[in-house]
């Protein structure tokens, strides 16, 4: 019996460590160094204000939920930069019939007629609000790095 026990432990041990082996590996550099949830927190809260007092693009915000936009950002700029969280916005994923699974910030944006212009606006603000809570020019890059590709998405103006 004794021998049974050992060797179902053994197995036990031998299939959760081939488990851990195969955990794929995260990488949450970049979440790190803007500060965690708390960091991503504060940025957003600056990245708000600056985006809402900028004569550049200010008036696209009017009319909006600034709360549920902050709370979404958090969680976006979050699971981009490899932290522990997902974005749970309105759009994700959306299937719209007819049409298919949409991307998700396409659809958010599509009536806002955003320029070019205005997309540049609001990723300098973030880069200030970033510089504003001291993260590295390294870990900053990251972060708009990422964000970048939604440009063709955003902009249909
Ligand atoms: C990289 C650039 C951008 C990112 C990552 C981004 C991200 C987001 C996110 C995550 C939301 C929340 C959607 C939800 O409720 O689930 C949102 C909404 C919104 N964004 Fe952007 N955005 C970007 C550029 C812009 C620009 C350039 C403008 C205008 C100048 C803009 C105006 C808005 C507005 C007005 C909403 C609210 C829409 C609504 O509640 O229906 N965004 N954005």
């Amino acid at each position: 019996m004794k021998k049974f026990i050992k060797l179902v432990g053994c197995g036990l041990l031998l299939v959760s460590s081939l488990a851990l082996a195969q955990t794929p590996y995260t990488e949450d550099s970049t979440y790190r160094g803007l500060g965690g949830k708390e960091g991503i927190k504060k940025i957003v809260d600056t990245f708000i204000v600056l985006i809402t007092t900028d004569p550049r693009i200010k008036d696209s915000f009017t009319d909006f939920d600034m709360e549920q936009l902050n709370a979404r950002l958090q969680e976006q700029f979050c699971e981009f930069a490899g932290g522990p969280c997902k974005y749970t916005g309105k759009y994700h994923d959306k299937a719209m019939e007819g049409v298919g699974p949409v991307r998700d910030m396409k659809t958010v944006h599509q009536d806002l007629k955003i320029t070019n212009a205005m997309f540049n606006a609001l990723t300098e603000d973030l880069q200030i609000a970033l510089e504003r809570h001291d993260v590295p020019s390294s870990i900053s890059n990251k972060l708009v790095a990422k964000l970048a590709p939604m440009q063709r998405d955003i902009v249909t103006k």
